[in-house]
């Protein structure tokens, strides 16, 4: 049960953390006057208050109207909408994320990364010098400097980077994101085959998501080469056995 104060008065929410706050208002609270729109953020439609600022409550997880201040949460959710490819909503909850702890590693760590996949290299770049500073000698962010330097095309610069990024040293996240990222870079520099040896390394060290593989923008140059289109085989056939084996489906 989660407590949730609307015009004043308290509601139990019987409701998991991720619904999105239109359908606990709509729904759970019977305040039908809440409007579904567009349901991606944009039309604003759904648009609530929430502590005096307005949100669009089709994009609001619950947990988010309960704890606006997170850090964690507004991260993970910048994480959600990243691996949803819903990019500019990212940027926005990672910016929020920061914003309230500037140094909450895991934002330090994926920040430049998310303003390159809107194509903002300037501010990605301001970003990785930031994290730079805080995080120091750190894989993931190699692969994502790899990445800034691919979309500049500078690809000197960029393959020296990948090369830090694969060196084995401690990372303070996941390695599987650095050879993501990284996947990323080679796919810009149009090393098909080495971006995709990077998604099958990142494959099997706790990112099988072929679905994020497919949306990634990055990724659309390799869809016809053979070795991914084994790789994603591979990793739907893994997800159908393991959804199979315990009973969950889409
Ligand atoms: S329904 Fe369109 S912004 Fe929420």
């Amino acid at each position: 049960m989660t407590k949730i104060n609307i015009n004043l008065q308290d509601h139990e929410v019987d409701a998991p953390g991720d619904t999105p706050l239109l359908w606990v208002l709509r729904d759970v609270v019977g305040l039908t006057g809440t409007k579904f729109g567009c349901g991606i953020g944009q039309c604003g439609a759904c648009t609530v208050h929430l502590d005096g600022q307005p949100i669009r409550s089709c994009v609001t997880p619950l947990v988010l109207a309960v704890q606006p201040d997170d850090p964690t949460i507004l991260g993970s959710i910048a994480q959600v909408f990243w691996y949803q490819g819903r990019y500019e909503l990212a940027v926005e909850y990672m910016s929020r994320s920061l914003d309230r702890s500037p140094g909450y590693v895991m934002a330090q760590l994926f920040s430049s990364a998310l303003w390159l996949y809107l194509d903002e290299v300037e501010r990605a770049e301001r970003a990785l010098v930031t994290a730079r500073g805080l995080l120091g000698d750190e894989p993931i962010l190699d692969a994502n400097e790899a990445l800034l330097w691919a979309k500049r095309g500078d690809e000197g610069r960029a393959l020296d980077a990948l090369a830090r990024a694969a060196q084995d040293k401690r990372s303070l996240g996941h390695d599987h994101h650095a050879n993501h990222h990284a996947a990323a870079a080679y796919a810009v520099l149009g090393r098909r085959e080495e971006a995709v040896e990077q998604l099958r390394i990142a494959s099997h060290s706790g990112l099988p998501n072929h679905p994020l593989f497919a949306k990634d923008p990055h990724f659309a140059s390799l869809q016809d080469v053979p070795a991914m289109q084994q790789l994603m085989a591979e990793l739907a056939q893994s997800d159908a056995a393991y959804r199979a084996e315990f009973g969950r489906s889409r």
